[in-house]
């Protein structure tokens, strides 16, 4: 039996809240907390809808320890009682794949012969020139990110913290965790109860350092 969650804390809280805990306790996260965190994660937007993301979630000691060996012996990674090694396919280019979103699109009732036609022709034409990105990675990347910060807050909502990781070898993760060649390693989320020592909030730049008005530099004002 499927038991619903509820989230404690409300959206605007669960960011303010939100830190990067670098200490877990060992205590495990409700299966069905883990599975609100996973499956409203991956409810982020992408581009065509092509979902480019993909999840290892990593909960048993003896993997746990391997990843962390892949990632600078950071405690976070083995100490948490879940670890997503959070990955970006870049395969999502093939025509099979679009087949499989367009079919998921039908399924859902949104999409037309027309729409589908489109989505044949101009996703293929979009990677050729990709004016908007250097390389796939840079692509799955912006996607997979998205989908973890998601994951960050929807966490933060039920009561538990979380890690994004970027200090990994890449190559290891991928070696240990037998990752296809076409598929990248974008960061490490550790998931779990925090525990001391807790993060201080670092601060953010005020608002006038980062948003500008029209255009770049140019000052911006809430009226
Ligand atoms: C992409 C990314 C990579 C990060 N990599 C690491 C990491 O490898 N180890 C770590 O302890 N924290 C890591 N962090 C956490 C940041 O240090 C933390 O988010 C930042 O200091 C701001 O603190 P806050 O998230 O608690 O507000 C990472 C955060 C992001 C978004």
């Amino acid at each position: 039996m499927v038991v619903k969650m509820h989230p404690s804390i409300g959206l605007v809280e669960a960011i303010k809240q939100r830190r990067a805990a670098r200490s877990f306790r060992g205590d495990p996260i409700p299966e069905a907390i883990l599975q609100e965190i996973l499956e409203l994660g991956i409810q982020a937007p992408s581009g065509f809808n092509l979902q480019p993301w993909r999840f290892i979630v990593v909960s048993k000691q003896e993997n746990k320890d391997k990843l962390q060996a892949c990632a600078f012996n950071q405690r976070q990674v083995g100490e948490a009682p879940v670890v997503l090694i959070c990955c970006g396919d870049r395969r999502i280019t093939q025509m099979e794949y679009i087949t499989s979103v367009i079919h998921l699109g039908e399924d859902a009732g949104a999409m037309n012969d027309s729409y589908a036609n489109y989505l044949r022709s101009n996703i293929p034409e979009f990677f050729a020139n990709h004016s908007s990105f250097e390389t796939m990675e840079t692509w799955t990347n912006r996607h997979t990110m998205l989908a973890v910060a998601y994951m960050t807050i929807v966490a933060k909502s039920f009561g538990i913290d979380s890690c994004p990781m970027e200090g990994f070898d890449s190559a290891q993760v991928k070696e240990a965790f037998q990752i296809p060649e076409e598929v990248d390693v974008c960061c490490l989320l550790a998931l779990g109860y925090p525990q001391e020592p807790f993060k201080q909030y670092g601060g953010r730049f005020p608002s006038d350092r980062v948003f500008f008005n029209e255009k770049y530099n140019a000052p911006f004002q809430f009226s």
